[in-house]
């Protein structure tokens, strides 16, 4: 049995199997076959925090399988009031065939995979959002950028800087991440990325200067300034990040046909202009709906491995 808590617990022929199965399941998608890869299975879907993407991906693509979404708001069972992350993983995995768990610790998420009987998605923590970067990978592969990819991500370095560092590390393609002074990427997580890429062949930069990082990039990113959880550091963070916009001028520093990806939801003015957000928009909105067949094949994936 396979949990689905970071890039790093998978191979690059793993990372593209689980691609190459999204793209089958979209195409059989776009064309009204909903095959039934899951019949009669529940995901039990545990939310800590808000999302939009996340929840109605899931609960739409588990229903598309075949089988039926749960949704545990954190508020409404017992977690919420103090149950041990250690009983509520022997319970729910007794009763649900797979848990996707959003939560502020990836630590907590680790734990409550550990006691579980049943395959644990992380559906974002505070430290990775994995299945973001395979809906990421899947959008960059529909726009036949996977060749020559050099990925540049400027902003914070959050749980979304840290799973580009782990696809990149894994599939081998270049990022440069610049960051603001002071909210530079988790050194740990860097060290690792490091160690992987030199294995890959993955070219990692890190720096404080988005103008040297987005030179020749083939796909620029970026994401909220202020995660979940931060609102209160909201205006100390604006003006740190002052300079981090990803607008005409930077997009002008990368390669003339660069993508711009964002995992959404984005604040216009902030970490992007309204130019550059809405000139892309047809891309970024691919890309959250590839969080849909993304995490259909993810499923599916573990489900295989859980039944062989
Ligand atoms: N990108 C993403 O995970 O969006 P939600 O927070 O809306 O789920
Ligand atoms: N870094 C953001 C991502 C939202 C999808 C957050 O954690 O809030």
């Amino acid at each position: 049995m396979r949990h689905f808590l970071t890039l790093k617990d998978y191979s690059k022929d793993e990372i593209l199997e689980i691609i190459d199965l999204a793209v089958t399941i979209k195409k059989e998608t776009k064309a009204n076959i909903f095959k039934k890869y899951m019949p009669n299975k529940t995901l039990g879907m545990i939310f800590e925090k808000s999302s939009t993407r996340t929840r109605v991906s899931f609960e739409t693509g588990i229903y598309q399988l075949g089988g039926v979404g749960l949704f545990l708001s954190s508020n409404d069972i017992q977690l919420g009031r103090g149950e041990p992350i250690s009983d509520t993983s022997r319970v729910i995995s007794r009763m649900v065939d797979m848990i996707m768990i959003r939560n502020d610790s990836q630590k907590e998420l680790e734990e409550f995979a550990s006691y579980s009987k049943v395959p644990v998605i992380n559906g974002l923590t505070d430290k990775f959002h994995p299945v973001q970067l395979m809906a990421d990978y899947l959008t960059i592969l529909e726009c036949n950028k996977t060749e020559n990819l050099k990925v540049a991500y400027v902003g914070d370095g959050n749980n979304m800087t840290h799973s580009w560092l782990m696809l990149a590390a894994k599939i081998g393609f270049d990022l440069s991440i610049a960051t603001p002074i002071g909210y530079e990427v988790d050194s740990e997580i860097l060290a690792t990325a490091l160690a992987f890429a030199k294995e890959s062949g993955a070219n990692i930069t890190v720096s404080n200067d988005p103008e040297v990082a987005v030179v020749d990039a083939t796909v620029v990113t970026t994401d909220t300034w202020v995660s979940m959880g931060q609102e209160e550091q909201k205006e100390k963070r604006v003006k740190d990040f002052n300079g981090y916009i990803v607008d005409a001028h930077l997009m002008s520093l990368a390669q003339k046909d660069a993508i711009f990806l964002h995992c959404l939801p984005a604040y216009r003015g902030y970490e992007v202009s309204e130019e550059i957000f809405e000139s892309h928009s047809e891309i970024i909105f691919s890309e959250a709906e590839n969080r849909l067949h993304a995490q259909k094949a993810i499923m599916v994936w573990l489900d295989q491995r859980r039944d062989s």
